[in-house]
């Protein structure tokens, strides 16, 4: 059995060395124009020209959650992708989402700049009844961070494609359910995968949906997300302040208005980040389970072409 490793902005070293390791019997190669062709890719963001070249693939392995850069590719047809599935991300996601809501809820921006200033002072306690978080995107990392949410006692709406029932949490589906998701939402957290069905979904027409002092965290990608229609809502106090890890462009170039938006929290793409020896673990058992024969129906994570993710 013949693995190709082609991720960008990955050090490949560490990665051969881990998936040889969990597949003794395989040829783990990285892949270099006119490579052996491999049965098995492992992937991020790698050129078109790697699957022009790879045409005996029999699965495709992506090193994250999101397989957004890879849909816009000529991939071989019937070949299945398989996205991570957890792999360690979800609770990292937890922690995030959990850290970013209790930072805007508890005031603790004010707090700081208070102490900063060498000021004693009490902010009100807010009621928590009155920041209700509504989730975007119920799957694997959304399912998580509403039962991590759920641990601090705020109110918990989702929202998904297909209907849904989680223990706690009020479910919302479809286009005929986002106005009512998005007016019942004083903390809206988007975890949807980027598809052209959630582009731009965090645009004005829907922001504006949001309770007035709503708070916005998006920690999907930076293509669900309007930035001038954020800052217009933000500066016209409709909305109150956004937490955003994903851009349009990353790096987020240096002259981008979030850089210096005194009510914007940025980081650097790093909310759920790929654990290298947990994902080697996870695809090097499906590649053992696909080789010995395993039907892709019982491997998790496995992209349906149909929607995108
Ligand atoms: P997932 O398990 O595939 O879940 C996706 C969820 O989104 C599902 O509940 C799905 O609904 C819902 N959805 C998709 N299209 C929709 C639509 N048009 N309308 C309403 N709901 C829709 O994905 P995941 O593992 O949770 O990951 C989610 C995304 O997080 C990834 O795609 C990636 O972009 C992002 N991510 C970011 C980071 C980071 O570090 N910032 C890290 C990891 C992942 P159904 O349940 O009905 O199918
Ligand atoms: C990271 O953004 C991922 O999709 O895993």
């Amino acid at each position: 059995m013949r693995v190709i490793f082609c991720c960008t902005d990955t050090k490949a070293q560490p990665w051969l060395d881990g998936l040889r390791a969990a597949l003794p019997g395989a040829t783990v190669e990285l892949w270099q124009p006119d490579a052996v062709l491999a049965d098995y890719a492992v992937v991020w963001s790698p050129p078109q020209q790697f699957f022009d070249e790879q045409t005996a693939l029999k699965g495709i392995f992506n090193i994250g959650a999101g397989v957004d850069a890879l849909m816009k590719l000529l991939l071989p047809a019937g070949v299945p992708v398989i996205r991570l599935d957890d792999a360690g991300m979800s609770v990292q996601m937890a922690e995030y989402v959990c850290h970013a809501v209790i930072r805007h809820f508890r005031e603790f921006n004010g707090y700081e700049a208070d102490t900063a200033a060498g000021k004693w002072s009490y902010r009100k306690p807010r009621v928590r009844q009155d920041f209700p978080v509504g989730v975007m995107g119920l799957g694997v990392l959304g399912q998580r961070v509403c039962r991590a949410l759920q641990q601090f006692e705020f109110p918990v709406w989702g929202w998904s494609r297909s209907e849904k029932s989680i223990d706690g949490v009020r479910c919302f589906s479809g286009e005929a359910g986002l106005a009512d998701f998005l007016a019942a939402t004083r903390v809206l957290v988007c975890l949807l995968p980027l598809t052209p069905v959630t582009e731009n979904i965090l645009r004005r027409e829907n922001l504006q949906r949001l309770q007035p002092g709503a708070y916005v965290i998006n920690v999907a990608r930076g293509g669900h997300l309007v930035d001038a229609d954020l800052i217009a809502l933000i500066d016209s106090g409709h909305l109150a302040g956004a937490t955003l890890d994903v851009f349009r462009q990353e790096p987020l170039p240096p002259a981008h208005p979030f850089w210096r938006h005194p009510k914007i929290t940025i980081t650097p793409h790093t909310s759920a980040r790929t654990l290298r020896t947990e994902s080697i673990v996870q695809i090097a058992q499906k590649i053992q389970a696909l080789h010995t024969g395993v039907a892709i129906s019982a491997i998790a994570g496995v992209v349906q072409p149909g929607k995108g993710y």
